[in-house]
């Protein structure tokens, strides 16, 4: 379609390869044929706006939304969500997930031998402000196990999720943290083969932000479609993108 100008394509390893045989489903998820690159018409440049009217304020604090404070170590995670030029992607939602202290969901599938925390439901979101900022308060996430392969832990992580301003900014993805040890043998991090890419996912430990006697600060910039995009968390296909 003439006259809308498209979002750029990532470089070669910046995104999960589709197909990462360590990674156990991805043998049976990625597509047999070459991907078609898709244009971006006005359909992949636009995309749902959620505005104040369908975020809860209290929901950018996940230690505060049931009677008592949940177990585990309070986090302020925070950061900028940005587009391809490094612009600031106001009044956008960011919505998360994640394990409790424990590394257990809240969900019928999770069947981890470890306890549920009845103060801690483990979902939140927020809008960024005018300048692309975020900010929630949580409880680090224990790690877990799975079942990809003997013995496997995934690290600790926050799963996010984005639409941003159009269907070609969506981003799922998750946040690492600084130092886990488990990172290093996650088939899902090492998805994406270009290094310098991989590491956009680890959050940095931030004085900033962080609270005395309180909680530790941790910030994670997001990006938004473009060369510098932030990975998603596995392989998909969005657009040939
Ligand atoms: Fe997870």
């Amino acid at each position: 379609m003439a006259g809308i100008a498209g979002y750029r394509r990532p470089y070669a390893g910046t995104q999960p390869n589709h197909l990462h045989p360590p990674y156990v489903s991805s043998l049976k998820r990625a597509p047999l044929r070459p991907l078609v690159p898709m244009p971006h018409t006005l359909t992949e440049v636009t995309g749902p706006q959620f505005g104040s009217e369908s975020v809860d304020p209290k929901a950018c604090d996940l230690t505060r939304q049931h009677a008592g404070e949940p177990l585990g170590e309070r986090i302020v995670v925070s950061g900028r969500v940005l587009d391809e030029n490094g612009r600031a992607v106001p009044h956008t939602l960011v919505e998360v997930w994640q394990a409790n202290a424990a590394g257990r969901y809240l969900h019928k599938v999770d069947q981890h031998d470890a306890p549920l925390d009845p103060n801690f439901t483990g979902c939140g979101h927020v809008l960024t402000d005018a300048e692309g900022r975020y900010r929630m308060v949580t409880i680090r996430p224990g790690e877990y196990p799975w079942r990809n392969h003997y013995n496997a832990w995934r690290p600790a992580h926050i799963h996010f999720s984005l639409f941003g301003p159009a269907f070609a900014t969506r981003l799922v993805t998750q946040m690492y943290f600084p130092g886990d040890p488990l990172i290093p043998y996650d088939p899902i991090f090492n998805c994406t083969a270009d290094e310098k890419a991989r590491n956009r996912l680890i959050s940095v430990f931030d004085w900033e932000t962080t609270i005395p006697v309180h909680a530790l600060g941790f910030r994670f910039d997001i990006i938004l479609a473009g060369r510098e995009a932030t990975p998603w968390e596995e392989p998909h296909t969005n657009g040939g993108k």
